[in-house]
């Protein structure tokens, strides 16, 4: 451990500090409860460094690619003279979604700033937009509640997560207590550390294009033999945000149809589908059978009576020639929404739809919505949050990656190269241990 320090530790002046830095821990706790569970903080010990400066690890990058090519584990020093309004975080569990792979290809539709900051050898950025972490120490000046041992998120987007730990200056501004006055009890990490991209997604888009609530106690008020709530459709459902508009409309009395890629083999699509069903899908069919020309008749005669239910609103995930489907298959004066672009492949706006069902087509960008709407943003977080708590929510399931102080570079490159790539178990998920 001591070959990590350098002699010349970098020394993060009160101007230094973006809203980033990292510390190395050591527990005085023989037997550390599980960092993943309810925090603990007065009995933890930080390891330090000679001097009290404290180790830390982060991945970076200087240039953009492919993160195999680009990503480099850095080790840095943080200083124990913490600026009057920063705090130190210790990170507890960070997913990795395919923004974050765009961003460090240089493909999302923002570029971080690569900043000398850290000491990396040319000026870098570290990845990482969402994450749970632990405050480990609170500058005299910081208010807002903050103190040792509360679970923070990210308030701001670009945060870089992707490290074991780091100083954030402007900590009221930049840092979201989780829980409020119920704190974390009910809750772990990595439920907090996924909470406010995939969920928060779901849930904006499910309720600020077409209002599908009103829309289902109209029809059952008009007496129109409705079977169930508002319909709406989705690809990628098995997404994480699929996940989440799933089990979010089933909880609002909604009516889901989900389109899933074929797995493998048939048993396995269909244990799939059940997976989803069980989570709250009313129909889940296949990109084949939505491709089909038999889905609209389907659609009519099995789902919605004949076509008397309409289904107003599409959450595009795909595009290519899945969205083009989703034209087809949305009412007239529908909605349909591209939050991504899975399939990497663009589709086009047919002009009849436009005109003659009157559609309309949004874009839903949740960095944006974030930064519009932080009092509904810190709302939305909460309220799934408490879902969790009460069990009615279930995050996606993950493929965890161990991020310990030994943890080798290459682990933690590949478990962010493979984010991508389609038919996964589950998202990757660091968390976080010895640190
Ligand atoms: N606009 C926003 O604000 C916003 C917010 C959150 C997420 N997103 C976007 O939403 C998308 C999903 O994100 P996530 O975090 O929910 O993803 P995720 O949990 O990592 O899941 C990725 C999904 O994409 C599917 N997929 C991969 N390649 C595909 C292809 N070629 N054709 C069709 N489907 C494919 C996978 O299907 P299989 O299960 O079949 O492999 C999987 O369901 C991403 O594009 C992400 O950037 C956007």
């Amino acid at each position: 451990m001591t070959s990590l320090l350098k002699p010349h530790a970098l020394r993060l002046s009160r101007s230094t500090l973006l809203p980033i830095t990292t510390a190395l821990l050591r527990t005085t706790t023989p037997h550390l409860p599980s960092p993943l569970t309810s925090p603990t903080p007065s009995t933890r010990r930080h390891k330090s460094g000679p001097y009290g400066y404290t180790q830390a690890k982060a991945l970076v990058f200087s240039r953009f690619g492919e993160p195999s090519d680009v990503l480099h584990l850095h080790s840095h020093s943080i200083s124990p003279q913490l600026p009057a309004g920063a705090v130190l975080l210790r990170t507890l569990a960070a997913p990795v979604n395919p923004a974050d792979v765009n961003t460090i290809q240089g493909t999302y539709g923002v570029r971080p700033a690569f900043s000398p900051l850290l000491g990396t050898p040319e000026p870098a950025a570290v990845p990482g937009n969402e994450g749970c972490f632990e405050v480990v120490a609170v500058g005299e000046r910081v208010g807002g509640g903050l103190k040792r041992g509360d679970w923070v998120i990210p308030a701001v987007g670009g945060f870089g997560t992707f490290r074991t730990h780091v100083v954030v200056e402007d900590a009221e501004r930049m840092l979201f207590r989780v829980g409020g006055e119920k704190g974390v009890e009910g809750l772990n990490a990595k439920q907090v550390a996924t909470v406010s991209v995939n969920p928060c997604s779901g849930y904006r888009m499910l309720k600020d294009y077409v209002d599908l609530v009103d829309l289902s106690v109209k029809s059952f008020a008009r007496g129109e033999g409705a079977t169930g709530g508002a319909w709406f459709l989705q690809n990628g459902a098995n997404s994480g945000v699929g996940r989440s508009a799933i089990q979010l409309g089933r909880l609002w009395g909604l009516r889901s149809i989900n389109v899933v890629r074929e797995r493998a083999t048939p048993e396995e699509t269909e244990a799939l589908k059940s997976e989803l069903k069980e989570l709250g899908a009313t129909v889940v069919v296949t990109e084949a059978e939505f491709l089909d020309r038999s889905f609209s008749a389907r659609l009519k005669e099995e789902w919605t009576r004949g076509g008397k239910e309409p289904v107003m609103l599409g959450l595009n995930c795909v595009g290519g020639k899945s969205a083009s489907a989703m034209v087809k298959a949305l009412s007239p004066k529908g909605c349909m929404v591209t939050y991504g672009g899975m399939s990497r492949q663009s589709f086009p706006f047919p002009t009849g739809p436009q005109i003659f069902k009157q559609l309309r087509f949004e874009g839903f960008w949740l960095s944006e919505w974030n930064k519009e709407n932080p009092t509904e943003r810190r709302n939305t977080v909460n309220e799934i949050l408490d879902l969790m708590r009460e069990g009615k929510f279930r995050e996606s399931p993950f493929k965890e990656v161990e991020w310990n102080w030994d943890t080798e570079e290459k682990v933690l490159k590949d478990a962010i190269q493979g984010t991508l790539e389609g038919f996964r178990g589950g998202k990757g998920l660091f968390v976080f241990g010895e640190t």
